[in-house]
């Protein structure tokens, strides 16, 4: 490969991206100052939960506020969250050479057509990042958790092909799909923690230590799932366990949850969802993308998702309240209890 750029650096996009250039593949990122700051003054740090720690330094990152005129890129990852995807699918579009592939590695359902939409000179797939990254420090990303990369592309799409030989250098697993529409919507499921995980105000693994929180979710994809089945559309199983039996899992008494649970629980202490780090910055949530994404597939079918439109709601209610919910408060609001 010739070179790939990174839209939107900032925990998804400097990870994947910097695992790109340490398998040998020139990477260009564009991001804001803020984070290309911490780059250029610290160069960027890579760890994982497996031992990894590598870094690439700041004289070797080819840093960028907007997409470079002349660039021709084998690949684009587009990194930013959700609400940001209009507009830099637009930037991309007046910059890159018609047909330039294009990869979201965004959560939620519609991004991929939302910048196809947009912007549809680019040639967009949709992807999927399963795994947690955080930024621990300026210029340093933390992978908590772990899973293979996905994208929507068939098996001898060259520009993906050649991106999954490279990652597989650095020990990072792409799977291309035909059809990621499963695998995204086993992914949202278990994105229905972010907002429960946002308004609890504690770590991942603390949260889903407490039943109350963990019946709450059970409750957002259970709702879901049965949206989903009416609808007839698969779903990917992410987990160790199928979907509706993780459901069950969830609602078992916590001293149960926690041994048949381990696995699940292999979180870094003090990892939580992005979207508790956009409450506490007073940044959009991607609420909409997910709790919205239900909603929006019960109004297709004349129906409605009572539990995911409230946890929305209670979500855009944050700056309103800025106190966190407990368990109890938190089924209360859910009419749970
Ligand atoms: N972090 C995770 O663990 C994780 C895991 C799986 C999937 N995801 C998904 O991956 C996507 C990215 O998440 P993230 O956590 O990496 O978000 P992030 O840390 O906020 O990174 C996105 C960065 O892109 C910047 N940006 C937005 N528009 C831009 C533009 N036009 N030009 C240049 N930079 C721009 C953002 O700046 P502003 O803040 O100023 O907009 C932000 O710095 C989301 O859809 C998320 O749900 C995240």
């Amino acid at each position: 490969m010739t070179g790939v750029l990174v839209m939107g650096a900032g925990s998804v996009g400097c990870y994947v991206g910097g695992l790109t250039q340490l398998a040998g593949v020139p990477v260009h990122f564009v991001g804001r100052p803020r984070v290309l700051a911490g780059l250029r003054r610290n160069g960027l740090r890579l760890t994982d939960q497996d031992g990894l720690d590598r870094s690439i330094p700041a004289l070797e990152l080819r840093l960028h506020d907007e997409p470079p005129a002349g660039l021709r890129p084998d690949l684009v990852l587009l990194c930013v969250k959700s609400g940001a995807t209009a507009e830099a699918a637009t930037a991309l579009g007046l910059t890159l050479p018609q047909g330039t592939p294009v990869v979201s590695l965004q959560n939620g359902i519609g991004n991929a057509d939302l910048a196809r939409a947009t912007t549809p000179q680019l040639h967009w797939h949709a992807g999927m990042v399963p795994f947690n990254v955080a930024e621990l420090a300026p210029g340093h990303y933390h992978r908590g958790t772990g899973g293979a990369l996905a994208v929507e592309a068939s098996a001898d799409d060259t520009a993906l092909a050649a991106w999954q030989t490279a990652l597989a250098r650095i020990g990072m697993r792409l799977d291309l799909h035909a059809n990621l529409a499963p695998v995204q919507w086993g992914k949202l499921l278990l994105n229905l923690n972010n907002p429960v995980n946002a308004l609890s105000g504690r770590p991942l693994r603390d949260e889903l230590l407490q039943r109350g929180y963990r019946r709450v979710l059970a409750a957002l994809q259970e709702e879901a799932l049965d949206l989903l089945d009416a609808a007839h559309r698969p779903v990917a199983q992410l987990t160790a366990l199928p979907p509706r039996r993780l459901l069950a899992l969830l609602r078992m008494p916590t001293l149960v949850f926690r041994l048949a649970a381990a696995r699940m629980l292999r979180i870094d202490a003090k990892a939580r969802s992005s979207m508790a780090d956009d409450l506490a910055q007073g940044r959009t949530t991607e609420v909409d993308a997910l709790c919205g994404e239900v909603v929006r597939l019960a109004e297709s079918l004349h129906r409605a998702a009572p539990l995911n439109a409230r946890m929305k709601a209670l979500v855009q209610a944050w700056p309103q309240r800025r106190q966190a919910y407990s368990p109890d408060e938190l089924l209360q609001a859910l009419n749970l209890s």
